[in-house]
């Protein structure tokens, strides 16, 4: 790597910054647009602390002075939904020519949507990828200073640098890092192209990130990865999800423990008995099944088939039986037949999942199955999204209900925006309940008597 100065970017910039407050009279505003997963809302608590340190004023509109769209490209909608803001965008530069536009994150790390951004969007300032997001404050001061448009992004990866200022979303939880990059490769899947390789951070590093974490006040932490079931493969000294997952637990102060995403083909029996064991381990486990059919699951390259899928929730449940499962299903992949449709819907039924996001096909440049014959018709795809979506709504409605009338804690998030006197809080297993309570118990745990379900959410009192 070359000499990499950050306490000397960051100086600058904020020098740079200063002034400007001085010529405005305010400092100036920078807003965070995210798209896009987990992962990319921590790298947007990232970009927010660099602004913070460098002197701007946090805001969430889009008439900041400086706006940063940190970009997703899981699918063809959310590359729409940029092209979407950068319209508002130009004609608002039209009006403040001053005002700086930058983009990041997954997009741009494809090169054909960095090219048509060069060309037809030439309002944008600065733009860069994934792998050199800590050079943000450097980015950024180069185009204030040159006043010409900067674009650099690295096609590949080069180690981890941990020590960028973060700006948490809310003082109670924060979104924890355990590894970056993905090596599985699912043959529908950009993520590998745009993330790069599979690295896992010291298991140290993440037990210090969270121990400050928890000295300042954060009492739930989600450990964030693309497969957190793989962590540690690749450290020199190898490690365990499972074992990560309990040392975590052991953190005092920290009450809960989340983790996102698991990969099935890697859900360890140690990771089931950690999960079984340890009270801080949120009762929910996300478990993306993408199809039911094991010959749609050969061709995504997911590595496990139907049988294996069903036979670990199983063991799942019966080793923590208050499990709330959720998942992530793919409709409509390349050579999908009504009978592998049907396949889906039957582990759908079997295992009752609570909720599912599930997704139409897209497909993705580069990526082997947009490459496939017998692309699914649009047609046929929508009207079987149709299907799933009607059964995994009547299943998880039905699933989301079961704890009705009984006391269990809740973590209170925010108050209800909706009622007045009200607040909104999550149990373990991630569903939402509403109940008369103050502003002041966010950010506690209290526990609420559950005394109906409205489908997803239950109504609740003070126990
Ligand atoms: N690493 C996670 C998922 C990350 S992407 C995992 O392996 O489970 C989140 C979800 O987006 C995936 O689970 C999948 O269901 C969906 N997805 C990814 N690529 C897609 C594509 N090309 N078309 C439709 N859905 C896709
Ligand atoms: Fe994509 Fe598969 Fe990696 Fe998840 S595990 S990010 S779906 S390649
Ligand atoms: Fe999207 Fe990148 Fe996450 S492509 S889903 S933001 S890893």
């Amino acid at each position: 790597m070359a000499q990499y100065d950050p306490q000397q970017y960051m100086a600058d910039l904020r020098r740079v910054t200063a002034e400007r407050t001085l010529a405005l009279g305010h400092a100036p505003t920078a807003c965070v647009v995210t798209f896009g997963c987990q992962m990319n809302a921590r790298d947007s608590e990232k970009l927010k602390g660099v602004l913070q340190e460098a002197g701007f004023a946090d805001s969430e509109s889009e008439e900041a002075d400086v706006v940063v769209f940190n970009t997703c490209t899981v699918r063809e909608n959310a590359n729409m939904r940029l092209y979407g803001h950068l319209g508002h965008m130009n004609s608002m530069k039209r009006e403040h020519p001053d005002k700086i536009i930058i983009l990041c994150g997954c997009m741009m790390q494809e090169p054909d949507e960095v090219e048509k951004i060069r060309r037809k969007y030439p309002f944008v300032d600065v733009v860069f990828g994934t792998h050199n997001l800590y050079q943000f404050a450097e980015l950024l001061l180069r185009r204030l200073q040159s006043g010409r448009r900067v674009v650099e992004v690295w096609e590949k990866e080069r180690g981890i640098v941990e020590d960028l200022p973060k700006k948490r979303e809310v003082p109670w939880k924060s979104g924890v890092n355990i590894m970056f990059g993905c090596n599985n490769f699912c043959s529908y899947c950009i993520v590998p192209y745009v993330r790069g390789r599979e690295r896992s951070r010291e298991p140290e590093e993440i037990l210090d990130e969270v121990r400050q974490l928890a000295a300042d006040g954060v009492i739930e932490v989600m450990l964030l990865g693309q497969n957190v079931n793989s962590y540690g493969k690749t450290l020199e000294r190898p490690a365990t999800f499972a074992q990560l997952l309990r040392r975590v637990c052991r953190v005092r102060g920290i009450e809960r423990v989340r983790f996102m995403t698991s990969h099935p083909k890697d859900l360890s029996e140690e990771l089931i008995e950690v999960m079984a064991e340890e009270e801080k381990v949120c009762r929910h486990l996300h478990l993306p099944l993408q199809s039911g059919s094991s010959r749609i699951l050969k061709a995504m390259n997911r590595r496990y088939t139907k049988e294996d899928y069903l036979a670990l929730t199983e063991r799942i449940r019966r080793a923590v039986p208050d499990i709330s499962l959720t998942t992530d299903i793919i409709v409509g992949f390349p050579g999908e037949t009504e009978e592998d449709f049907e396949e889906t819907l039957d582990v759908v039924r079997r295992v009752r999942f609570d909720s599912a996001f599930t997704f139409l096909y897209s497909p993705r440049t580069g990526t082997p199955a947009a490459a496939m014959p017998d692309q699914v018709p649009a047609g046929v795809a929508g009207e079987r999204f149709a299907r799933l979506l009607a059964l995994v709504q009547q299943i998880g409605s039905e699933e989301s209900g079961r704890d009705t009338g009984r006391v269990l804690p809740v973590l209170v998030e925010e108050t209800d925006p909706k009622m007045p006197g009200r607040v909104t809080g999550r149990l373990s297993n991630n569903v939402m309940v509403h109940f008369p309570g103050e502003e002041t118990l966010i950010g506690t745990i209290v526990p609420v008597r559950l005394l109906r379900s409205q489908g997803f959410y239950y109504i609740g009192e003070r126990a």
